[in-house]
């Protein structure tokens, strides 16, 4: 069994990445901005986004943080995006999810300009995704198929089942998996809450990627031997014994699963860390496009 090691091709790639930008410093070029947009005190989200920023520094990118408050009317969000859009010498942006009840997360997503969509959610760039087009593609998916290829983990041919059809993960990953190519070629089952009989589905699996938030969903019984396994899960479970009062854990019933398994995730330290690797590394394809402009 081999660990799919996140942490590990997280930081090769934060190193790439980092070798670059150094280049445009030295020709006194402008180096990549990101910036990240969070509504509200949501601890996860606060703890993402300080991530991000984080990565970003490490990186040699410049970052911007807009912190507003969970009253923050639509409007007032709204407007906060169409300045993002304009300013110039940002590259990209993101707006944390998820987003307090009386803003429409679909009005916002929408508001992005697509040339700045570093997250990929715009319609525009989720269509050119599907349509096998150059674009953003969602960094927890992009980061998913990145482990694949660096790893070689052969995916033509092969059974893929999606468990959970997140606009963020589920849905864009079964896509990516049926797609001409490497990391691709894989025959897609896309399960969900509705779905009959999951065991018998996942235990025909070759690749399964589950992506639902559920701790220890998937269990060994559901899973063939040599399978290979992607957590996309990251809960966190109160746990006083802990000095921050919580653990983090995925999908799956790790211990028992990885006997099984021919690759696995493990969480902490599996798709996590390659989720900001790639926005940084989609940051950085957006202020490249942007230098082509002129911009
Ligand atoms: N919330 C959970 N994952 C993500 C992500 O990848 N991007 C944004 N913007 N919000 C998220």
């Amino acid at each position: 069994m081999t660990i799919l090691d996140g942490k590990k091709t997280s930081n090769d790639i934060k190193n790439e990445i980092k070798v670059e930008v150094d280049k445009m410093k030295a020709n006194g070029e402008k180096v990549p901005h990101l910036a990240a947009v969070i509504v509200g005190n949501d601890g996860a989200s606060l703890t993402y986004v300080g991530s991000k920023v984080r990565a970003c520094e490490r990186v040699g990118f410049e970052s911007t943080l807009v912190k507003m408050s969970s009253t923050t009317s639509e409007i007032e969000l709204l407007d906060k995006i169409e300045e993002l859009n304009q300013d110039t010498d940002i590259d990209g942006f993101i707006v944390q999810l998820p987003l307090p009840p009386q803003i429409d997360t679909q009005k916002v997503l929408l508001a992005v300009d697509p040339d700045k969509d570093v997250d990929g959610f715009h319609p525009t760039n989720f269509g050119k995704m599907a349509l096998d087009m150059s674009t953003f593609i969602p960094a927890t998916p992009f980061g998913i198929l990145e482990l694949l290829e660096r790893y070689d983990v052969s995916t033509k041919g092969k059974h893929t089942v999606v468990i959970g059809r997140s606009h963020i993960v589920g849905r864009p990953m079964s896509i990516l998996m049926g797609r001409k190519g490497f990391p691709g070629n894989s025959t897609v089952t896309l399960t969900h809450s509705h779905t009959k009989n999951i065991t018998q589905i996942t235990s025909q699996a070759d690749i399964i990627i589950t992506a639902l938030g559920v701790p220890g969903f998937l269990k060994a019984e559901m899973v063939k031997d040599d399978a290979v396994i992607i957590d996309v899960g990251i809960t966190r479970v109160p746990d006083e014994a802990r000095e921050r009062g919580y653990y983090i854990t995925g999908d799956v019933d790790y211990d028992a699963v990885s006997k099984k398994a021919s690759y696995i995730t493990p969480v902490p330290g599996g798709v996590g860390p390659m989720t900001i690797a790639m926005l940084l590394k989609n940051t950085l394809l957006a202020r490249e496009r942007h230098r082509a402009m002129r911009k």
